[in-house]
């Protein structure tokens, strides 16, 4: 088990900058997904740290050692590379001991920790099969067993789950956890699915263009987003424009009305910024109710319904800051989420008025011409 530092990793690929001053430790134990769309420099940070690439700039370390110079076999770390190259002429027990029989470990140690790791991952019955012979999700669990079988001390997982169903991956991701968990094994997993990079984290990093975007628990980078890329790329986020009124008094304005919300305080007089709130914490109100300084509320039509399990989600259009008929400034589109068993009385056509809750929203900058190119949807409109 170790703890992993990766320090000033830079990469370019002729003049495509792949990774830019990328910092991060992980500790040990602990399991860590590199979050961002494609091309943003996931695979090549992993396999910088697996020692399959060479940085131009930075170091890798584990356990305080530097492993920069040294090869891939000599780090004791296991890789699943993305789409999983497991060795077609061998069965799924072959594969697995592939790294024990390379390392001349004795027969019978290998044969019970094999027989161990088939185990653990539900393969006993296809032990004997060839990978074509088997399931993408048997496959993904083969070359899983294979990178864990040489009990390595870090373990990179480069998209482990992108070729099978939705499903088997759900299955698949709860099973690497609980085995990341018992094994220990300090892990990085790559995945461009916010809900699993959610679902399985300790900690997340979301990453763009080259460089870290932002770090922290999945709790805290879905309740407080810092900036509006993450915001755009992890879960729904309603984003309405608005501007800093007061700095001071942590006070935002829109459609001539002032209201406080968190963040603000943040931003300088007067710049533009995004609030930002999720469709479960906007709130069904009666029409008549006023808005206030604390709760200000919102209005619009329903246009559509979206069945979602327990919550249904409602997109709004024609939507106007107030409860009145005086409001203007259209937004878009709003996303509400509402329990599915009230769903009935928003039906398609009517109109709803929500209250956005104290401390439920935050304001961040407005994003910047870059950002908006890299996330591509439009600010002001409901991000699912
Ligand atoms: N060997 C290479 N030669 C040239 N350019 C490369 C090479 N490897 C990666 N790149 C470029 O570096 C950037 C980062 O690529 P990388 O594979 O790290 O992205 P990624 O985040 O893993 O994307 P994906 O989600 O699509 O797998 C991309 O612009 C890519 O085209
Ligand atoms: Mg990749």
């Amino acid at each position: 088990m170790a703890r992993l530092e990766l320090h000033g990793i830079s990469k370019r690929f002729g003049d495509q900058v792949a990774v830019a001053g990328f910092d991060l430790s992980v500790e040990d134990g602990e399991l860590v997904t590199f979050l961002g769309p494609s091309g943003c420099g996931k695979t090549t940070t992993l396999r910088i740290t697996a020692g399959f690439e060479t940085p131009d700039t930075g170091s890798v370390v584990v356990d305080g050692s530097e492993v920069t110079g040294l090869p891939p076999n000599r780090r004791g770390m296991g890789m699943v590379f993305q789409g999983y190259a497991l060795f077609p002429n061998m069965t799924a027990r072959d594969n697995v001991e592939f790294g024990l029989a390379v390392r001349r470990r004795p027969p019978a140690e290998r044969r019970r920790r094999v027989d161990e790791l088939l185990g653990l991952f539900h393969l006993e019955h296809v032990a004997g099969h060839y990978p074509h012979q088997m399931s993408g999700g048997q496959q993904q669990r083969v070359a899983l067993a294979r990178a864990i079988a040489v009990e390595p001390s870090v373990l990179l997982l480069d998209e482990p789950l992108s070729a099978v169903d939705a499903k088997v991956r759900e299955e698949l991701r709860t099973e690497i956890r609980r085995m990341q968990g018992q094994l220990g094994i300090t892990t990085i997993l790559v995945t461009h699915d916010q809900a699993e990079a959610l679902s399985i984290s300790d900690r997340v990093v979301v990453m763009n263009s080259g460089v870290i975007e932002e770090v922290g628990t999945p709790a805290r980078i879905y309740a407080e987003p810092r900036s509006a890329f993450t915001a755009g790329f992890i879960g729904a986020m309603n984003e309405l424009p608005v501007r800093v009124a007061s700095r001071r008094e942590g006070l935002v304005e829109r459609a001539g009305r002032r209201f406080a919300a968190p963040g603000a305080t943040e931003l300088p007089d007067g710049a533009a910024a995004l609030l930002l709130v999720r469709p479960e914490s906007l709130e069904p109100i009666e029409a008549a109710a006023a808005a206030s300084e604390e709760r200000p509320v919102l209005r619009g039509r329903v246009d559509v319904q979206t069945f979602l399990g327990a919550t249904m989600r409602l997109f709004l259009g024609g939507v106007v800051w107030g409860a009145a008929a005086e409001g203007d400034h259209e937004i878009e589109q709003l996303a509400v989420d509402v329990p599915s068993s009230a769903a009935g009385r928003w039906p398609v056509g009517t109109e709803l008025s929500v209250a956005i809750p104290v401390g439920s929203s935050r304001v961040i900058a407005a994003r910047t011409a870059a950002e908006a190119a890299a996330v591509t949807r439009r600010p002001g409109s409901a991000r699912t």
